[in-house]
This record gives structure tokens, sequence and C-alpha cells, in this order.
């Protein structure tokens, strides 16, 4: 009984370990989402969409899905959503896949890949727009409602090398949910449209969108093969004007300098300062001098000056007292 006793406890504590191994595949199988699609959302912006799939087990775990786009441009990433909008260029097809993931423990297996294109859109080779250059231009600050940063847009671009000569080309753009189609083109000599100027746009110079260009065309004799490009905004960086928040922390900052400054000539007066700082024993003369001479001559600023009265003795501070003020 007494020799039993021990190989008990080793049978219980193997079988528990094993019952732990074998927990986690038990439990759940993942299963690959269903009706994966991808559709234009808007000018250089897709749509994925998908399902969870409805012969899932385990209705309380938390499921996640991976994603992976491999073109025009690879990216990698985990959601929790259904659906994932993704502003990328589009006249070169779109394809990604996605697979279910468990949120929570992500080294489970995953399931298997679910797979959807977008194609690019038709057209005859070189017949698209070449060199599409985009500049904006923050004009005034002249605030509406509607368009507060009243940016203007122009675009020049080529004429595709086989675009034939009855070609015409439409220039549109989005900013984030807004899309316009250009009113005022200019021509080559064949009244092929090679410039558009936007007077005023829906683009947001302080935003972090970037903006969306679009030109397709129609030809008797020819599909026009359409054309995107996305532009980064903050390349272009004309500041009329500082926003709020920088003036308020210029203004806090002079405002805590003056109440510093206030604060330590009270001191001085109330010869509360030898009382807080006992002077420092060292040479003393010698950095008296220096800081009176250097920082006083070198910078007029406030904080230079705070910083000597905490330093000089008697006949510096009056020198600096005269100066400030
Ligand atoms: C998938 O799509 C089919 C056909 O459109 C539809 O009948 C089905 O309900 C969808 N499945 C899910 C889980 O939404
Ligand atoms: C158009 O761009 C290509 C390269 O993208 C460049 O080689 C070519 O010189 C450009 N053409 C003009 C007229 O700017
Ligand atoms: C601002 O724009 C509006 C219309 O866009 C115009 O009527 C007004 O004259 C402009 N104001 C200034 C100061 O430019
Ligand atoms: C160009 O694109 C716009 C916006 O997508 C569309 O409304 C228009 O019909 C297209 N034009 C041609 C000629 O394809």
């Amino acid at each position: 009984v007494i020799t039993m006793a021990p190989t008990l406890l080793i049978l219980l504590w193997a079988t528990g370990i094993l019952q732990v191994d074998l927990l986690p595949d038990k439990k759940l199988v993942l299963l690959p989402p269903v009706n994966f699609t991808i559709e234009v959302a808007g000018l250089s912006q897709a749509l994925l969409r998908w399902e969870p799939n409805p012969d899932q087990e385990g209705r309380n775990v938390k499921l996640g899905y991976h994603v992976k786009i491999s073109a025009p441009q690879e990216e990698d990433y985990e959601t929790r959503s259904t659906e994932s909008k993704r502003v990328t260029i589009l006249h070169k097809g779109f394809s990604a896949s996605v697979q279910t993931i468990l949120w929570t423990d992500p080294s489970l297996p995953a399931s298997s890949w679910v797979s959807a294109d977008l194609e690019a859109p038709a057209g005859s080779p070189g017949t698209s727009v070449v060199n599409l250059t985009c500049t904006t231009n923050t004009a005034a600050n002249n605030y509406t409602h509607l368009r507060p940063y009243q940016v203007s847009l122009h675009c020049t671009w080529l004429v595709g090398k086989e675009a034939p000569e009855d070609t015409q080309y439409f220039l549109y753009y989005r900013y984030g949910s807004q899309t316009e189609e250009c009113q005022e083109y200019s021509k080559d000599t064949l009244k092929r449209n090679i410039a558009c100027w936007f007077p005023r746009t829906f683009i947001n110079s302080k935003g972090r969108d970037s903006l969306a260009v679009y030109v397709n065309g129609s030809s008797k004799h020819a599909v026009i093969k359409p054309f995107d490009q996305l532009f980064a905004l903050h390349a272009i960086g004309n500041d009329e004007q500082k926003p709020l928040t920088e003036w308020f922390l210029i203004v806090l900052m002079a405002t805590i300098c003056f109440l510093l400054l206030i604060f330590s000539l009270i001191c001085r007066i109330c010869h509360l300062w030898t009382k807080l700082f006992p002077p420092v024993p060292a040479p003393k003369s010698n950095v008296k001098d220096f800081f009176v001479t250097t920082h006083y001559e070198k910078t007029g600023s406030n904080e230079t000056e705070i910083e000597v009265i905490s330093y000089v003795e008697e006949p510096g501070f009056e020198v600096l007292e005269d100066s400030v003020f």
C-alpha cells in the first residue's frame, strides 16, 4: 500500500499533463471565411469583405482574420472586422487572401486561405496617360465651411504613345469621401486634354489623407486604359497660418517665463532667495563674472536671464534689471 500511493500520484500527474496538452487541439479547428469579395469603393480605393464560416465551431471564441495583399503592393495585417478598406492604385488590379485566426491565441493553426482578385481595368496597352504630375496650392485663408483651406489643384500629363488621335482624356480626383471631375482642361494641338485645373477643391492641406487622381479616356478606335495615382500632400509643406495649438503653446511658454521672472524678482526683493538656495561655496567671483558677461550678451531671451538671475550676486543683477525693463 505504501508503494502504491506514489505510483498513483505519478499516474494522476501524467494524465493531468496529457489532458492539458490535448485540450487546445480538441477545442477548435478554424475554417476559412466565406464569400470573400473585393470591390472598388472609390477612386484608388478597394473594399474587402468576407463572412465568418457558418460551420465554424466555438461560438464564444474571439475570431480574427489575417489579410494578405499581394498586388499591387504587398501588405499583411490582422483585423477583427469582416471588412477592410484599402487606399491603393487599382489600374494594375488588386489581389488579396484572407484566413481565419484565433484572436486570443495566435499559436493555434490558422485556417486555409481564401483569395479574391480585382481585374486590372480593360484597355489597349500604351493608351493610358503617362507622366501624370499634380501640384496643389493653398491660395488664401478664405474660410468657408465646405472647403476650409481653399486648395487648388493642377495636373498635367502626356498622351499615351499608342493612343489614337481622337482620344479624349477625363480627369477625376478623390480626397476623403469627395470626388470631383475636372471642368477646366488645357488641350494639345489635336484638342486632346493634357492638363487640368481645379481653382478650388475639397483637399484639406492639413489633412493626412492621400490624394487620388484618376484619368480615363475614350476613343472610337481603341479602349483607353485608365490610370490612377496617389499623391502624398505633406510633400507640399505652404504654411501661411500657424495652427491654433502652436500659438497657444507659444503664449503659454511666454506666460510661464514671465511668471518665473516675476517670482524670482519677488524672491530677490524679499531676500528669500538666499534662504531657499544658500550660495554655492565654489569659486564665487569667477562664476559670477562669467555668467553675467557671456550669457547676457549672447542671447536676450527670457530663459537665459532667469538662469542668470539665479546665479549672480548684487552688482551683476542691477545691470540685468536695467536691461530687462
Ligand atoms: C454567401 O453568399 C451566398 C450567395 O450570395 C449567400 O446565399 C450566403 O448566405 C452567403 N453566406 C454568408 C455566410 O453570408
Ligand atoms: C516621362 O517619364 C519617363 C519615366 O517615367 C521619363 O523617362 C520621360 O523622360 C518622361 N517624359 C517627359 C516628356 O517628361
Ligand atoms: C472668399 O470666398 C468667397 C467665395 O468663395 C468670396 O465670395 C469672397 O470674396 C472671398 N473672400 C476673400 C476675402 O477673398
Ligand atoms: C471615367 O470614369 C468616370 C468615373 O469613374 C466614369 O463616370 C466615366 O464614365 C468614365 N469615362 C469613360 C470614358 O470611361
